[in-house]
């Protein structure tokens, strides 16, 4: 909501940075400036954050997508508009892994009028009771890749550098190397170079706070009521064939679950999948959802995260070649995208209807 007073006042020294670029293009800043405002007036918009191509073309091809023109690009981004299932959404596909995700969402929320922000995308499986196609949408979101990487000889009961500036933490708790030793006889006996890696929460800046004055913040939650909303879809029918002779079997479900966490990092080792999921409860890992859920937590911006299954650590090797069905989960999260911000729609409806 605050997207068009936000636009005025913080971002115009900014603005005239990024014009200079977007004039050798063609626009002139008064252009793009006319054509950001008259998308604005006619918002709020639902903002779908997208990692890649693969992901976002299923969508662009949806008939549920009816695409407006122009776009606008912006900074090396492009903001693309249109309405699913008659809801105003506006389009942008971050790139690959955190730090991408994290610039692309606050982007769009600094230059457009948002309401809220639906994330969807593939992603590796953790949890052993869910399947390769499963589209899963988690309550909470975590960054585990802000780390506290102990010296070698300290243990658990001594400090982390830093920690008593209040810097870094032993709550969340750590990864011992030596754990992974493949003979097991050895495991925890002599210790490992590597020794220990602890998890630390990410700082947080939150809009309603004082700047500078940070915050902590570990798991984040996705918005309650996206999250209740979603679970009316866990009945939904997902496609399960990618032609007449390749089937996901089980057939493919949406699943509201606990936890998900991401990272940049591309993970295929059993060996960490297992331990995040014993850690930490966590079904789905990928490599942007939890920057999106701290911009938006920062933000204090709606936002939820649907991802599609597409390859499985209880496998190993994998029996599937991970990418077969990889078309087929990103078809299945923009299906259950779709229908949520049906559900989001309707749901708008009748709130108006009982106010008047
Ligand atoms: C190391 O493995 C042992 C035995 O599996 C386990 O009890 C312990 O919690 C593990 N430690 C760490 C730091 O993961
Ligand atoms: C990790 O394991 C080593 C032994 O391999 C041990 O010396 C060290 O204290 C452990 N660290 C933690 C944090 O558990
Ligand atoms: C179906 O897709 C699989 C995987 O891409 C492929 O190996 C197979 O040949 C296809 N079958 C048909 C009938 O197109």
């Amino acid at each position: 909501m605050g997207g068009v007073t936000a636009f005025g006042i913080l971002i115009l020294p900014f603005l005239t940075l990024i014009i200079i670029q977007s004039s050798t293009e063609g626009a002139t800043p008064a252009d793009l400036q006319r054509e950001i405002n008259l998308r604005n007036s006619d918002g709020p918009y639902i903002g779908v954050v997208i990692p890649n191509l693969f992901e976002m073309n299923p969508l662009l091809h949806s008939p549920s997508f009816l695409a407006e023109f122009p776009y606008i690009d912006f900074g090396g981004r492009r903001f693309r508009f249109g309405t699913i299932e008659g809801k105003k959404v506006i389009l942008v596909m971050t790139g690959l892994g955190m730090i991408n995700a994290g610039i692309a969402t606050q982007m769009l929320l600094d230059l457009f009028n948002v309401e809220g922000i639906v994330h969807y995308g593939t992603a590796g499986n953790a949890n052993p009771s869910l399947n390769i196609g499963d589209v899963t949408i988690p309550q909470f979101w975590a960054h585990t890749a802000l780390w506290n990487w102990q010296r070698y000889g300290d243990g658990p009961e001594d400090q982390l550098s830093l920690e008593a500036d209040g810097d870094y933490t032993r709550e969340i708790g750590y990864l011992n190397f030596s754990n992974y030793t493949t003979d097991a006889k050895l495991r925890n006996h002599d210790g490992n170079l590597l020794n220990s890696v602890w998890y630390q929460p990410e700082e947080v800046f939150t809009v309603s706070g004082t700047p500078e004055e940070r915050d902590h913040a570990f798991w984040v939650p996705v918005d309650s009521h996206y999250f209740e909303l979603s679970k009316n879809l866990e009945g939904l029918n997902l496609e399960s064939c990618l032609n007449s002779t390749t089937c996901l079997k089980p057939p493919p479900r949406v699943v509201t679950v606990h936890r998900g966490t991401s990272a940049s990092i591309f993970l295929s080792n059993a060996a960490y999948r297992r331990f995040l999921r014993e850690k930490f409860d966590v079904s789905p890992f990928d490599m942007e959802s939890a920057s999106v859920a701290l911009v938006c937590f920062q933000q204090r911006i709606p936002f939820i995260a649907m991802r599609a299954l597409s390859n499985n650590p209880s496998v190993s090797p994998e029996s599937i070649d991970a990418s077969t069905f990889l078309p087929l989960s990103a078809a299945n999260a923009v299906r259950v995208v779709a229908e949520f911000i049906n559900l989001l729609r309707s749901v708008k409806v009748v709130d108006v209807s009982v106010s008047h």
